[in-house]
C-alpha cells in the first residue's frame, strides 16, 4: 500500500517514511542524503510538517533536548495530536507514560516500572522464552520452506508480553492487530483510526477490571498497586503504560530478530560462524542491533524552533533516526559492514537520552534466545530466492515476511 501522499520522487525535501519504498531502501536513501546531496536533515510538508536529521550528533542533540522537543507524541500520524484528540490527557503524562511523558514527570513514572525489567526480573524468562521457540519451531513440521518472519520472530515477543500482563496468549492476534493500527495504519482518516482504538479500549478496560477483581503475580496487577508520591495511578496511566508495553515490546523485537535472521539468511560466512560457535551470538546480537536497528521514534517541536537554521514550527513532528546515527563513520568504523564479532559498539539501538528503552534486558534476551534455537534446530538455511522478502512500513522496519530454506535441520 502507498502512502496517501503519493510516492516519494525528493527524499530531501518530500520524504516519507511511511512510502513503502523508504525501509524497503533505507540505507541506499540515507547515503544519497548525506553523501550526494550533502543533506544532514531532510524535510517534508507531509503530516503537517517532519524533519528527518540523519548524523548521530544531530539526532543524540535532539534525544537529549527536552526543552525544545516533546515527547507527547513519538509516532508520526497525519493528525497532530492537539486535533486527533480534544481532551488529549495533559502533558507531562501523555497517552502512555513514561514514554509519552516529558520532565519532571517522566523520571517518577520510569522509575516504577524499571524493577520489574531489572535482570533480576527478566533473566528467569530465560527458559520459557527456549521453550516457546522450540515449540513454534515444532510446529512449522517437517518442512523444507518456512517463513521465518510470519511462522517464527513474530510470535515470540507477543508471546512473551501477553504471559507477563497476564493477558490470554490466545489473543495474540489482537495485540498484532492493535500494534499495526499504532505504528503502520498511520495515514488512515482520523475517525477510522478512533473507531479502532475504541475496540481495543474496550479489550483492555475487560482485562484490567478482570485483574482488579482477581489480582495474581503479573504485570498489570503489579501496575495496579503500583504508587506515585504516594497515590495509586489512575486507570488511564494503568491503560496506556500497558498499550505502550504491547507496542514497545512487540513490533521491535519481532523486527529485531527477523532482521537477524535476514542477515543470518543472507550470508553463510557469518551463519556458519555463529551455529558453530553460539558462544559469539550475544556479541552478534549488539551488531545485529546497531546494523539493523529497528526503531525510530519521534519528537513534537515545542515552539517555533531555529534548530542549525532549520525553521522548525511548533507542532511540526521531528523522527530520531536511531537506526541512521549507528551506521554514522563519525561514530562507528566502516559502519555500512556487519562485524558480527565488532568489539568497540555503543550503539543507539535502544534509544539516547532519557527515554532509552526500559525493555532492553528483555528484548536482548529474547533475540539471544530467538537465534539461538533457530541456528541449534536449523544449523543451515538461506534466502529462498523464489520468493520475495517483505519489509515493515513506518517507524519500525523489520521484514515482514522472510520466506528461508532449510538446508540442515538437527
Ligand atoms: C529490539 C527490541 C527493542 C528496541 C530496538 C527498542 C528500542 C527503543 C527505543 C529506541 C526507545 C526510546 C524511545 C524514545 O526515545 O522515544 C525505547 C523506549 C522504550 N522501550 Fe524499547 N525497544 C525494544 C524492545 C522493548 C521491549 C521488549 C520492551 C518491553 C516490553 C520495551 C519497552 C520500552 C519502554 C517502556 C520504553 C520507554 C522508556 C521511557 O520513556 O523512559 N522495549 N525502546
Amino acid at each position: 500500500m502507498t502512502s496517501i501522499y503519493g510516492p516519494v520522487t525528493d527524499w530531501e525535501r518530500d520524504f516519507d517514511h511511511a512510502d513503502p519504498e523508504y525501509n524497503a531502501n533505507v540505507h541506499q536513501i540515507w547515503d544519497d542524503l548525506l553523501n550526494k546531496k550533502q543533506c544532514p536533515v531532510a524535510h517534508t510538508e507531509r503530516y503537517g510538517g517532519t524533519w528527518l536529521p540523519l548524523t548521530h550528533e544531530l539526532v543524540r542533540e535532539i534525544a537529549y533536548d527536552t526543552e525544545h522537543f516533546t515527547s507527547r507524541s513519538v509516532v508520526v500520524g497525519t493528525t497532530k495530536p492537539s486535533q486527533f484528540d480534544p481532551q488529549p490527557p495533559p502533558s507531562p503524562i501523555g497517552n502512555a507514560p513514561p514514554i509519552s511523558s516529558d520532565p519532571p514527570f517522566h523520571a517518577e513514572a520510569r522509575r516504577l516500572l524499571l524493577p520489574a525489567f531489572s535482570p533480576k526480573k527478566i533473566d528467569p524468562w530465560a527458559s520459557e522464552i527456549r521453550r516457546i521457540c522450540h515449540q513454534l519451531i515444532d510446529d512449522m513440521g517437517d518442512v523444507q520452506f518456512v517463513d521465518a518472519a510470519q511462522q517464527y520472530s513474530q510470535d515470540i515477543p507477543v508471546q512473551v508480553i501477553a504471559r507477563m500482563l497476564g493477558f490470554p496468549v490466545q489473543d495474540a492476534d489482537k495485540f498484532r492487530h492493535f500494534v499495526h493500527l499504532v505504528l503502520e495504519s498511520v495515514n488512515e482518516d482520523r475517525e477510522t483510526r478512533l473507531a479502532k482504538f475504541m475496540v481495543f479500549d474496550e479489550y483492555l478496560t475487560h482485562q484490567i477490571n478482570d485483574h482488579i477483581a482477581n489480582p495474581r503475580d503479573d504485570l498489570t496487577t503489579y501496575l495496579l498497586n503500583a504508587e506515585i508520591m504516594g497515590n495509586k495511578l489512575s486507570p488511564e496511566h494503568v491503560g496506556g503504560t500497558i498499550i505502550l508495553l504491547l507496542v514497545a515490546g512487540i513490533d521491535t523485537t519481532w523486527s529485531g530478530i527477523g532482521s537477524s535472521l535476514w542477515h543470518l539468511a543472507t550470508n553463510a560466512v557469518d551463519r556458519r560462524r555463529l551455529a558453530e560457535n553460539p558462544a559469539m551470538i550475544p556479541t552478534a546480537v549488539e551488531e545485529f542491533l546497531r546494523a539493523y536497528a529497528p526503531v525510530t521514534m519521534a519528537r513534537l517541536v515545542r515552539d517555533d524552533y531555529d534548530f542549525h537554521g532549520y525553521a522548525m514550527k511548533e507542532e511540526d513532528w521531528v523522527l530520531l533516526p536511531f537506526p541512521a546515527a549507528n551506521r554514522d563513520p563519525d561514530v562507528f568504523q566502516d559502519p555500512d559492514t556487519v562485524v558480527i564479532d565488532r568489539e568497540e559498539n555503543r550503539h543507539a539501538a535502544f534509544g539516547l537520552g532519557i527515554h532509552r528503552c526500559l525493555g532492553s534486558n528483555l528484548a536482548r534476551l529474547e533475540m539471544n534466545v530467538a537465534i539461538e534455537v533457530f541456528l541449534e534446530r536449523f544449523p543451515d538455511f538461506e534466502l529462498d530466492q523464489s520468493e520475495e522478502v517483505t519489509w515493515s512500513v513506518g517507524q519500525v522496519r523489520g521484514p515482514r515476511k522472510l520466506p528461508v530454506r532449510i538446508t540442515a535441520r538437527s
